[in-house]
């Protein structure tokens, strides 16, 4: 019987890094868990275990600490890892720029400094359609321009995938996951979005005012060029997300050459308004939502959706589930984490 891959997820005690988890434990792999807990809490890996009847290996280690990463290292024998450990709200990033440039970077590169050492050589990276800052056309392509960065946020991750690419003089073999906008929970409802603090997400802000945790929902701007006056985004499924992790894992073992930096959007390729979002909400889980319209939030860009073709094609990936369904599963966990019983 041969070994199982073993894949290390860094920040898998996070939104996506924990759902991810979940589909590679399922996919059959061995995972183990590095997390600080800096931005989650054990809650997910409670969940984690739940739905996978398995205690996943954990380690609350800081990626910025070269030492206590090494002794990770040590102690298993990863085939690749997935690195999802960073700080990612566009907002925040304007507020708070060089924590992010600090965490994102640095994490980064004592990652790349602790795989070389020990011979690991595959690479998921976890990054965003906000490396496009705002784009001229929609939808966006691989191709399309990497412009100035509307955010801290963005910037850095346009400077880990520019590090990912140099990384290939090491034997990297590294896949850069283009996300859009990550929604939903995982269909079982043990399993969801936990922001701490005050979302600066949409849908989580959403499911939090309708279970009467947060006030009334604030749109930011509804004077864009857009059909209805708010941003556009394409929200995607966090297990379609997680999936496509898997995909790339698949991808990375496929690949004959030693190294290499390859990049893929991961979205619906359907743009959808703040608004619609909203509405959507409200009738397939049948609650009325409190919003009014506010200034426009800064960093924001007015519309952006992904040209999946590339990921569908190289990955054998497709997302499976709907906006609808993504709202649903959203809303079921936010019950059940606060014991709503409607
Ligand atoms: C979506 C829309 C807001 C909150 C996210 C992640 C980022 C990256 C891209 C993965 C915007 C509006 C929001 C609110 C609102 N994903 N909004 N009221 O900014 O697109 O970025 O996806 O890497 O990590 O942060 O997502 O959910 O914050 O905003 O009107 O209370 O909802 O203005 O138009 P964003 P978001």
């Amino acid at each position: 019987m041969s070994k199982k891959p073993t894949i290390a997820v860094t920040g898998g005690a996070g939104f996506i890094g924990s759902h991810t988890v979940v589909q590679l434990v399922e996919a059959g792999y061995e995972v183990v868990i590095i997390d600080n807990l800096s931005r989650s809490d054990r809650t997910m890996l409670d969940g984690i275990s739940r739905i996978t009847k398995t205690t996943v290996p954990f380690y609350e280690v800081d990626c910025t600490d070269p030492k206590a990463l090494d002794k990770v290292f040590l102690e298993n024998s990863f085939d690749a890892v997935i690195h999802f450990a960073a700080y990612k709200a566009v907002g925040e990033s304007v507020s708070m720029p060089l924590d992010y440039y600090e965490n994102n970077i640095l994490s980064l590169t004592t990652l790349l400094r602790v795989m070389n050492k020990h011979a690991v050589r595959s690479l998921i990276f976890s990054s965003s359609c906000t490396v496009y800052g705002e784009p001229d056309m929609v939808p966006v392509t691989e191709q399309s321009p990497i412009k100035l960065a509307n955010s801290p946020y963005g910037a850095t991750k346009q400077m880990c995938e520019r590090i990912l690419e140099d990384a290939k003089v090491y034997g990297i073999q590294a896949v850069s996951l283009r996300y859009f906008n990550p929604i939903g929970a995982h269909p079982s409802g043990l399993l969801g979005e936990l922001p701490i603090g005050v979302p600066n997400n949409l849908v989580p802000f959403i499911t939090q005012s309708a279970a009467g945790v947060r006030g009334s929902l604030t749109i930011f701007g509804n004077d864009y060029q857009t059909p209805d006056g708010t941003c556009i985004r394409d929200y995607i499924h966090v297990v379609d997300l997680a999936d496509a992790h898997v995909r790339a894992f698949d991808f990375i073992r496929q690949q004959e050459e030693a190294s290499g930096f390859h990049v893929f959007n991961v979205g619906t390729g359907r743009g959808v308004t703040v608004l619609e979002v909203v509405k959507e909400f409200e009738e397939v889980n049948k609650v009325k939502l409190n919003y009014s319209f506010g200034p426009k939030r800064p960093g924001d860009i007015e519309k952006v959706f992904a040209d999946p073709s590339k990921a569908f094609k190289s990955l054998m990936w497709r997302p499976k589930f709907s906006m609808k369904e993504a709202l649903q599963h959203a809303w079921q966990w936010e019950k059940n984490f606060r014991k709503i019983e409607q």
